[in-house]
């Protein structure tokens, strides 16, 4: 392996140009067929060596005892009957062997020795050309590279700047781009997910879960009668969850503390359940909850807050005014402005109610953030009263939870689906299509966003598509789903999605207990350095970026088919910084914030009324009407709540190969100049996931989503 990586590197081989000389050439190849039980074949394998001058005949590989078995190496001697030059590609066709079934191979790598004939002192002995992909007969001709990355400029040989083309124009006709929504970034063309082809499909094995305890549910068609009705059901459930925590696997999800004790997803959600009413908990959600990207800090109130330094004394420190508070930057708002007036859903039959609140949440003298006015719709007016602490119980926590019903919209939507599987989508289309393998930020950028084409279509064709979890219990159903997925895709910044930009621009990077800031700056911070070292390697001055015709189309897609309406968006890049902030925030959407906004879904959705996901009457117009029996009225119906609850279920289950952050099984990562940047990164990451979990060993309440050790590198659920 260390030989096969230092060879890869010994530079191009020189050319030739004596016909005389490089007549007679005499190579031993090898070809590896990878170790996975599936990856051996039948078929039978022609390979030609393809030089700048010439080529070989075509060779049969797995002629007599010779066999591509999973594992396997075989050896064949191929030799130049005329001039070749150096060779520069391997040329492989798979043919099926009749009465044998046509399975794919998978290729790991061709190794091609001179054994005769003269070349220069120069020229490596070994030449390592990549496979690391699927072959099928019916490609047809494949060939393979180096696995020496480049970029189009830096291309010495005119067969390989040819292939470079070739293989783009034949993605661009296998990988299409389709209107999701409009107005939305686009998707994958697919008509099914078998037609992702084994490259750009993976396993995810889902273990069945236990619904046991739901399924007797799956009828009632009817409210909760009681807040101790659904607690007796989510006990069941939870403990459940606590079994499956059990599993190797699952401890992923689990909190350590310095005792060494280790509190599981079902001690988070206890936690919620003891603490969902109380205004700090409410506060302390909106930094360090599911959905923390929403919270802003103002410097005025919006217009259609009617508040006064009156109404609101009684929950400003003495003597101060709204004003003092706003000049002090002690005043935050929630502003879920995106849902008005879109369609709620009808569930189980019956109108269901969506609310698009405006929630001020002020910092008080203990540095707790707590809400303290909350108005349901956006329009100020008599039937639209402003909710505050101190209103009746039922009707400050009923405001409360139409808040967090909001927010579950805005959370699986717009922070979930939009932020983080859309823009891995997007990415890896554009890759595909407009970035060949050889490309530096091809093989940096295709791990992050490769399962995003198979998990995407699956949700589209599942939890989004009719009778999905969305049509059958959220508040945003089918006719909501394009209007905010639209609206919201015009209205996030670039800015909004690189953290350093993001938290100061929404002013959570100096709260004490801003977790998620925290620890989302550190872990961009150990990206972005990363990205800038990759990007170093390729790339000597910004003029190298702008000439670079394949990175501008990559971004010019990017644009066009992605965030078209979003401010700041780039269209072109003009420098190196550019260029890096940007491979940055691809790989941080994909991973961290993936992690952010998934891994805690569970923990908060799990105790429903924390976190409703759609309600049965519309938001109250006046104060006083309701009671605390009345609060259950408002939640989804009994089995409208199991469904979501066995929905939540089975996307916690633990990923089958869950890969850390900045951790590739690419070859081209085991490269000696790679590796030593991937160590970097990975002993940076681990720098962070030490101190979050010292940090969190004191803290009551621990913030474990961003540590890196449970970040997965990908969007893979
Ligand atoms: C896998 O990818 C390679 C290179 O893009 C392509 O030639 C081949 O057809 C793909 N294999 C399958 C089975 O789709
Ligand atoms: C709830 O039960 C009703 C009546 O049995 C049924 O029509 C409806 O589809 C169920 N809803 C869900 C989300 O399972
Ligand atoms: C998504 O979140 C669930 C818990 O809600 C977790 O089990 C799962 O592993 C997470 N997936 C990823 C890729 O982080
Ligand atoms: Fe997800």
């Amino acid at each position: 392996m260390t030989l096969t990586v230092a060879v890869l590197f010994l530079g191009s081989c020189v050319s030739i140009t004596s016909n005389t000389m490089a007549s007679g050439q005499e190579f031993e190849v090898t070809v590896h067929t990878s170790p996975g039980p599936t990856c051996g074949t039948f078929n039978r394998l022609w390979l030609s060596l393809i030089g700048s001058q010439g080529e070989t005949p075509p060779v049969e590989v797995n002629e007599g005892e010779h066999h591509l078995l999973s594992g396997s190496v075989c050896p064949v001697r191929v030799q130049a009957n005329g001039p070749l030059g150096c060779v520069v590609l391997v040329r492989l066709r798979l043919e099926a062997q009749v009465g044998l079934p046509n399975l794919n191979w998978h290729c790991s790598r061709v190794e091609v020795r001179r054994i005769a004939g003269e070349w220069a002192p120069e020229d490596p002995d070994v030449q390592v050309f990549l496979g690391d992909r699927w072959l099928q007969t019916a490609d047809g001709d494949v060939e393979l590279r180096s696995g020496k990355l480049c970029l189009l400029q830096d291309e010495t040989e005119e067969k390989l700047k040819q292939q470079r083309v070739k293989e783009l124009q034949l993605q661009q006709r296998l990988i299409r781009w389709r209107q999701f929504v409009d107005g939305a970034p686009q998707c994958i063309d697919l008509s099914s997910a078998s037609d992702l082809g084994p490259n750009l499909s993976y396993k995810h094995k889902s273990p069945s879960t236990n619904t046991h305890y739901l399924k007797g549910l799956d009828g009632r068609a009817e409210a909760w009668t009681s807040l101790q009705e659904f607690e007796t059901v989510f006990l069941q459930n939870s403990r459940q969850n606590s079994i499956a925590s059990k599993k190797p696997h699952h401890r992923e999800a689990t909190v350590r503390l310095t005792n060494g004790n280790v509190v599981d997803v079902l001690s988070i959600s206890g936690f919620i359940r003891a603490h969902w009413t109380e205004d700090w908990y409410f506060g302390h959600q909106c930094l360090n909850g599911c959905n923390p990207l929403l919270l802003r800090q103002i410097h005025a109130l919006p217009p259609n807050l009617p508040v006064t330094s009156d109404l609101l004394r009684p929950f400003l420190p003495e003597g101060s005014s709204i004003d003092l508070e706003l000049q002090k930057g002690n005043l935050y708002l929630l502003d879920y402005e995106v849902l008005d007036g879109i369609p709620a859903n009808v569930i189980n039959g019956k109108q269901s109610y969506l609310s698009a609140p405006l929630c001020l949440l002020h910092l008080n003298q203990q540095g707790q953030l707590v809400p303290i006015a909350i108005q349901l719709q956006q329009t100020p007016g008599p039937q639209n009263p402003v909710f505050l602490p101190s209103d009746s119980g039922c009707d400050w926590l009923l405001a409360k939870m139409w808040v967090h019903g909001a927010d579950f919209q805005c959370h699986q939507l717009v922070s979930h689906y939009l932020r983080t599987h859309m823009m891995a989508e997007l990415v890896c289309v554009a890759t595909l299509r407009q970035l060949p393998p050889v490309h530096p930020l091809h093989q940096l950028l295709m791990p992050h966003v490769r399962t995003s084409l198979q998990i995407n279509h699956g949700a589209r064709a599942s939890l989004l598509a009719p009778n999905g979890v969305f049509d059958k219990a959220v508040g945003c159903g089918l006719e909501a789903l394009p209007v905010l997925l639209s609206r919201s895709s015009r209205r996030i910044s670039y800015r909004s999605m690189c953290v350093p930009d993001d938290v100061r621009d929404r002013g959570v990077d100096k709260l004490p207990q801003s977790y998620y800031s925290q620890d989302a700056l550190r872990v961009w911070t150990a990206l972005h350095r990363f990205a800038l070292r990759w990007v170093d390697l390729y790339y000597s001055g910004d003029d190298v970026v702008q000439q670079d015709s394949e990175l501008q189309q990559w971004i010019a897609e990017l644009h066009a088919h992605g965030f078209v309406h979003s401010t700041g968006f780039p269209q072109v890049f003009h420098t190196k910084a550019e260029v890096t902030k940007f491979v940055t925030m691809v790989i941080f959407s994909c991973s961290a914030l993936h992690a952010a906004v998934n891994f805690s879904q569970l923990d908060f959705a799990l105790w429903l009324p924390n976190c409703p996901m759609s309600m049965l009457r519309p938001p109250p117009q006046v104060k006083g009407s309701v009671t605390e029996d009345d609060i259950t009225s408002f939640l989804p119906d009994v089995n409208v709540s199991c469904r979501v609850l066995a929905s939540l279920s089975l996307l916690s289950q633990p990923a089958v190969d869950f890969v850390p952050l900045c951790h590739y099984r690419e070859p081209v990562f085991g490269n000696d100049v790679h590796r030593r940047l991937l160590q970097e990164v990975q002993a940076e990451l681990d720098a962070i996931s030490s101190d979050i979990a010292k940090r969190n060993s004191h803290l009551e309440l621990p913030y474990p989503y961003l540590s890196p050790t449970h970040i997965d590198n990908s969007v893979a659920i």
